[in-house]
């Protein structure tokens, strides 16, 4: 082989172990995805609809631009200013095919040097993403001691620092908002800092959604890079729309790579989310997503606390984060759920240091309840409580 070896991500491993043990796939009609981290995609309750058709001229069968449709990223600018008051224009909105992609070409055109601050415990393809990037990194330390809310005063504070983070937190749902968002975005502002925002799971808060933008004051004075996806909260993962917000200068880089390296997005996709982003639609949105997963988070929270796991959950994202009873490993649990065709994601996988299950994060699990409709929780509590008594 002349390729470099590397593995799937994470959360591919429990997928595979799933297979392997019950000959099914995670997410198949009649299995209990808990490990898995899409949103339904059939209308939430009270919801808009989701077009199951889109009309595709001659025009549409052409190239994509390289940084996305004028359209979608018109219809970009004008969500964020709308609902935040920012005063971005299309030309700070580059589209990709998905958030990872993303995510990918941030951190691959980042200035070699610049150390990456990732918080201890996070989304599970920042590790593969800085290992196969050979990026130097450090850890803010996000575990119980802190509750995994890390404050400010724990991110690096020199002249070089650059943060890559989610927000709302995968897995923990932790969010930060309000006036500490504001004052993180500050320390981020300064001329020689950056950083990452990863708000895929904008909408998917108990209080009123918000981005990072609402407190940058010149998007193109700044290293922010504030990424969002349609795979979430517009519920289409299968569209692979993701996009950056950032200044001028930055978007024409992810232009030139797309132009050698991507070749653009899918024009059917764009099109598409273009219209999930109607103004009146998005709003309905929102408010509907935030209800149905809010709710949803607080009865699996009941659910998953009576049954003896702590939990350590924010407010956000459509994750449960906590720790198994009695010292059982999450892998352990694995191997329990998977007779009932369930599984949960074992909490090692989101450890930024990967320190397997002697680790601090060898008993945590992060139980996905995003692809969950409205009835399945007696089912699932009876599954829990076999797998835990
Ligand atoms: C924190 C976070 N960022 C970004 C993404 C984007 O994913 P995708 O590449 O599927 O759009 C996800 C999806 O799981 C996520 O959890």
């Amino acid at each position: 082989m002349i390729l470099r070896s590397f593995p799937p991500m994470g959360i591919y491993e429990t997928l595979f172990r799933f297979n392997e043990v019950t000959g099914r796939y995670m997410g198949d009609q009649g299995t209990h995805p808990w490990a898995q981290g899409f949103p339904l995609t059939v209308p939430v309750p009270g919801g808009p609809e989701l077009p199951s058709t889109i009309e595709v001229t001659h025009e549409d069968r052409m190239y994509p631009k390289a940084d996305g449709q004028p359209e979608l990223r018109q219809a970009l600018a004008d969500y964020y200013n709308t609902t935040y008051g920012s005063t971005i224009a299309p030309e700070n909105v580059a589209i990709f095919a998905g958030g990872r992609p993303a995510l990918f070409a941030v951190l691959s055109f980042l200035d070699g040097e610049r150390t990456i601050a990732v918080e201890e415990t996070e989304y599970t393809p920042y590790w593969d993403l800085l290992q196969l990037l050979r990026r130097p990194h450090t850890l803010i330390p996000s575990c119980v001691e802190n509750r995994f809310r890390p404050g400010l005063d724990e991110h690096p504070q020199d002249d070089g620092a650059f943060l890559l983070k989610s927000n709302p937190c995968n897995p923990t749902g932790v969010t930060v908002r309000g006036e500490a968002l504001q004052q993180m975005v500050q320390h981020y502002s300064a001329a020689s800092r950056g950083a990452v925002i990863d708000e895929a799971y904008e909408f998917f808060t108990e209080e009123e959604p918000e981005s990072a933008i609402k407190y940058v004051d010149n998007i193109d004075e700044t290293n922010l890079f504030i990424v969002g996806a349609a795979t979430k909260g517009l519920q289409v993962p299968g569209m692979r729309v993701g996009w950056v917000i950032a200044s001028r200068e930055h978007i024409e880089i992810f232009r030139n790579y797309s132009s050698f390296g991507m070749g653009g997005v899918s024009r059917a996709s764009q099109l598409y989310v273009t219209g999930l982003l109607d103004p009146k639609r998005v709003v309905h949105a929102r408010q509907a997503i935030g209800d149905f997963y809010t709710s949803q988070r607080k009865r699996y929270g009941t659910l998953l606390a009576d049954l003896g796991i702590e939990l350590y959950s924010g407010t956000g994202g459509f994750y449960h984060w906590g720790a198994l009873p009695g010292g059982l490993t999450a892998h352990e649990f694995n191997e329990r759920l998977f007779k009932h065709e369930a599984g949960i994601l074992p909490g090692t996988l989101c450890d930024m240091a990967r320190r397997g299950d002697d680790g601090p994060h060898g008993s945590f699990v992060r139980f996905s309840f995003g692809p969950l409709g409205p009835d399945s929780l007696e089912a699932d509590a009876e599954i829990l409580k076999r797998c835990l008594g």
